[in-house]
């Protein structure tokens, strides 16, 4: 008996155990197994790298042909345009988006990008590609994920030759969904505290670009899309995708006039120029990719599972965030001593665990005015250094946070008086500041390590655990006069590499160091930056119904764990107010934090308070790193979400309305990812669930559902399950 079970067994683990990376030399064919997704290309007889496959997993080689060329449509659409490159070079008869585009020193600009070798080490594949007369190279990576399914892709684009080139376009890859009409773009658009508002539209063909030309990832866009032709939120196949770069960027979506849909991403092209001397090289972004036939939801999922595995620091990987309190909305500039440890006594009588002073404690910041760029305790506002604070801070038994804001320079500074060159501007014409600041310009060494020693400086002589590293402005005037002139637009890419070199010798001189990416709220949020910090501001946009759609956008290309949402005082914007409860309700989606002025708080408010802290410390792992269903997404008169556990044992639901009409009571809400089988003990917040009993079994929650008493505007509810 056991022989014949373990024969099948067997064979199945060996249909896996294959290398997740082949070439089969008889048909010149890669093959990636990503875990459930396959991706194949292969080089045709002109030695291009023609793409082939991206889905769900095929298990059988045998299945794959050889590939060749496609025909041309007639003498207008050339084969070098109809045939699917993997990596085209800007050259022969190529009508749609290139990977890459360069001007040689004598003025050639023909890049015919052909097949020179490959190497497969572990995960990885690398297939050289070289220009078909020069000493130009394009090694482009495939790096294969088999828990997620996500692969990565990034370009290092060499000059072998013995001239100097320069790059116009680099892109990191670009990857094909099956040919055909009809898919559907799913991208997040927004601007400064309307952050990641999730945008469809149907792909017709020409060009769609989504992009930041800013100097840093931008409220605009973020660099996530999602193609689908019929996916709803649990069902259907989706393709998806996310670029790790945190400044310039452009992910342009095509249809071809032959309908090949394909997705391009990269460097901005705007205003690039990367000159490359003999023996240089470049290296683009990573472009992540993957695949589901989930749905959007699973789609999600993927990615949160994946940043939480492989993106985010690795001390923050497994562990959940602290509760926080932030001064901002409450003091804005005006911080001092005596101010901070009142609101920092407050805030650990309802259960935070980290403090964090915003703005204001240094140099002459007394407004937005003065004072940045010059990192040093104001006196006046800390006459013994911020130590004091910092020990009551920790007296109260949480963590001591601070903000900076280390590129900014106010003209008004100590800092600009002394180094007016410091700045990113074009010699002799006007620098345009918005609130009143300058970017410093990193791409310069000298500008990167006088912000490292500072930074160093700073932690090594106090004990702060946490940096909110802040950017309140893109660039403008993006000159880099000391450059050659030949190299000053390297700045796009310089300037985002000495960030990231900042950020990573930072933490690695203090391991414990956490920090926050934010950009005036989310205008800082991508797969770069999310390496290196271990959470961002999602949005300046604190009020809570404006929230649930920021989130909800958040969510489609983020893990909740990384999603720092505060609950803040009312009127909030719009002029809205809503209950503390539900600000507690919707921020419980995140990692929560407070932001509120708490000297304003009734002893009701605290209690509140204290009881949702405790509430959420209890649910925090399943909200952070469990399993999201966005059962019902903005806009809706009901918006509801669900959190499993890892291990099923817990789950969270929340439920928000909008406004109820002629008295409508809520309709019943079906939970998803339960076990039918088993029984779920109900843990009430506030009792407003209409269901009765203590507990219900898996399969009626999941096709009866749970109903809410959601009454009035601005109704808000809880339920955690925990299973039996
Ligand atoms: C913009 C941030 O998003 C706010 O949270 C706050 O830190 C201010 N800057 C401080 O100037």
């Amino acid at each position: 008996m056991r022989v014949r079970y373990i024969v099948p067994a067997l064979l199945c683990v060996c249909a896996f155990a294959a290398e997740p990376i082949r070439f089969l030399p008889e048909k010149k064919l890669f093959i990636i197994d990503a875990g459930p997704v396959t991706w194949v290309a292969g080089i045709n007889e002109r030695n291009e790298l023609q793409h082939v496959y991206w889905g769900g997993r095929v298990t059988r080689d045998a299945d794959w042909n050889a590939v060749h060329s496609l025909p041309e449509w007639a003498s207008f659409d050339l084969t070098t345009t109809t045939t699917p490159q993997e990596y085209p070079g800007q050259g022969a008869g190529l009508f749609t988006e290139p990977c890459l585009k360069i001007t040689m020193q004598d003025g050639n600009r023909d890049l015919v990008l052909h097949y020179a070798s490959h190497k497969i080490a572990g995960n990885t594949l690398t297939i050289t590609l070289k220009d078909i007369s020069n000493n130009v190279f394009a090694d482009v990576s495939y790096t294969a994920y088999p828990d997620s399914g996500i692969i990565r892709r990034a370009t290092l684009i060499r000059n072998n030759t013995n001239q100097p080139l320069v790059i116009e376009n680099a892109q990191s890859g670009v990857w094909y969904v099956p040919q055909g009409t009809g898919y559907r773009l799913s991208y997040l658009a927004g601007r400064w505290a309307g952050e990641t508002q999730l945008q469809h539209e149907p792909v017709n063909p020409g060009l769609k670009v989504i992009e930041s030309r800013r100097g840093a990832t931008s409220a605009q866009a973020n660099p996530w899309f999602a193609l689908d032709r019929d996916a709803s939120e649990e069902h259907g196949r989706v393709w998806f995708g996310a670029l790790g770069w945190s400044g310039s960027w452009r992910i342009s979506i095509e249809e071809t006039p032959l309908h090949q849909v394909r997705v391009t991403g990269g460097f901005n092209p705007f205003d690039f120029g990367y000159r490359l001397k003999p023996g240089e090289s470049l290296e683009t972004p990573g472009f992540y990719g993957g695949y589901t036939e989930g749905g959007f939801g699973e789609a999600s999922r993927v990615l949160h599972r994946f940043e939480r595995a492989q993106i985010l620091p690795e001390r923050s990987r497994s562990r959940p965030r602290p509760v926080l309190y932030n001064s901002w909305e409450a003091t804005t500039f005006n911080v001092d001593e005596a101010g901070q440890r009142a609101l920092a006594e407050k805030a650990a009588s309802i259960g935070v665990e980290r403090f964090v002073m915003d703005d204001g404690w240094f140099g002459a910041r007394d407004n937005d005015r003065a004072g940045l760029g010059d990192w040093v305790v104001n006196p006046r506002k800390f006459p013994n250094g911020l130590k004091p604070l910092i020990d009551a801070v920790h007296h109260s038994g949480m963590d001591f946070g601070l903000w900076v804001e280390p590129e900014m320079v106010n003209p008004n500074s100590d800092l600009y008086r002394a180094h007016p060159d410091w700045v990113i501007n074009f010699a002799g014409r006007p620098r345009t500041e918005g609130r009143h600041q300058l970017v410093l310009n990193l791409a310069r060494d000298d500008v990167k390590e006088h912000i490292f020693g500072v930074l160093d400086r700073l932690v090594t002589d106090n004990d702060i655990a946490f940096l909110k590293w802040d950017m309140n402005r893109n660039f403008s005037e993006p000159g880099w006069p000391e450059a050659a002139p030949e190299d000053q637009k390297k700045i796009w890419v310089a300037y985002t590499r000495n960030l990231y070199d900042i950020i990573d010798r930072l933490r690695e001189r203090h391991p414990k160091l956490e920090i926050e990416s934010c950009s005036g709220g989310g205008g800082r949020v991508d797969l770069g930056m999310l390496q290196r910090v271990d959470e961002v501001w999602t949005s300046d946009n604190t009020e809570a119904f404006d929230r649930l759609s920021i989130q909800n956008g958040f969510t489609h290309a983020y893990t909740p764990q990384v999603m720092m949402a505060w609950v803040t005082d009312v009127p909030n914007m719009n002029g809205r107010s809503t209950s503390l409860k539900y600000r507690f309700l919707v921020a419980m989606n995140g990692s929560l934090g407070i932001g509120a002025n708490l000297n304003h708080w009734s002893n009701e408010d605290f209690a509140l308070a204290r009881n949702m802290v405790a509430l959420y410390k209890s649910i925090r792992t399943t909200v952070q790193q469990g399993r999201l269903y966005r059962l019902i997404m903005p806009p809706a008169d009901v918006v509801a979400s669900e959190y499993v556990s890892d291990d099923g044992a817990q789950a969270v639901f929340f439920a928000f309305r909008h406004s109820q009409q002629l008295g409508e009571p809520a309709a019943a809400i079906c939970l998803r990812g339960l076990d039918p089988n088993a029984t779920y003990r109900l843990r009430r917040v506030d009792g407003l669930l209409l269901d009765r009993g203590d507990e219900l079994s898996g399969s009626y929650l999941m096709n009866q559902g749970l109903r809410f008493n959601l009454s009035g505007d601005f109704a808000g509810s809880a339920v955690v399950l925990e299973r039996e």
